[in-house]
């Protein structure tokens, strides 16, 4: 039988948050967010592209980590300078994924599939001793915060393909 479920997720302008709480709302698994220590000031944006691009990882709020009594773990993460945030590779550098199935939900400002980014999550999973089932990345705009209904039909049909729903 398969266990449970836990979404985890990133958001620093409330995309990630917002695909997030629609796979929430259309499953009804745990969620919970991951958070960083420091508020990352909206004028910093050069700096927290420089720290994605340096790969560097950064301090986050006490969660946990251990991930007991999941099998499977939906991770949301979002794109910047065409590699992962700080805070997710922090997560993923904590985080207990022995044995548990990873579905990778992915924002991002570009049209075309960040390939390279999902690559480099799915070899830090693989690494930890997780496994990364299956992906899906949806395109949003940094003028404004992506609503459900522009997602949802995309969301819900890669989520019963991976009998998620
Ligand atoms: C510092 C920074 C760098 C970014 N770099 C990229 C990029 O290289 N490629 C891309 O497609 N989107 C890029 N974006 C857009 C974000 O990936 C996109 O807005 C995403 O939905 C943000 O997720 P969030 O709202 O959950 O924080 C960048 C955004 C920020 C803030």
């Amino acid at each position: 039988m398969e266990g449970r479920t836990l979404i985890t997720y990133y958001s620093w302008s409330g995309n990630t948050e917002s695909v997030a709480k629609e796979i929430q709302a259309l499953t009804g698994y745990d969620s919970i967010a991951i958070v960083e220590k420091k508020e990352r000031k909206k004028s910093n944006m050069p700096f927290s592209a420089l720290t994605a691009l340096l790969g560097l990882r950064s301090r986050l709020m006490p969660m946990d980590f251990n991930l007991d009594g999941y099998d499977r773990i939906l991770l949301g993460c979002q794109v910047w300078a065409w590699h992962s945030t700080p805070a997710v590779n922090s997560f993923i550098s904590k985080a207990n994924f022995k044995g548990k199935k990873v579905f990778l939900f992915i924002t991002k400002a570009d049209d075309k599939v960040p390939q390279k980014v999902i690559d480099s999550i799915t070899s830090k999973i693989r690494s930890k001793g997780g496994e990364v089932a299956d992906s899906l990345s949806i395109t949003t705009t940094m003028e404004r915060v992506i609503e459900p209904d522009e997602f949802r039909e995309e969301l819900s049909s890669w989520l019963k393909s991976n009998g998620l729903i």
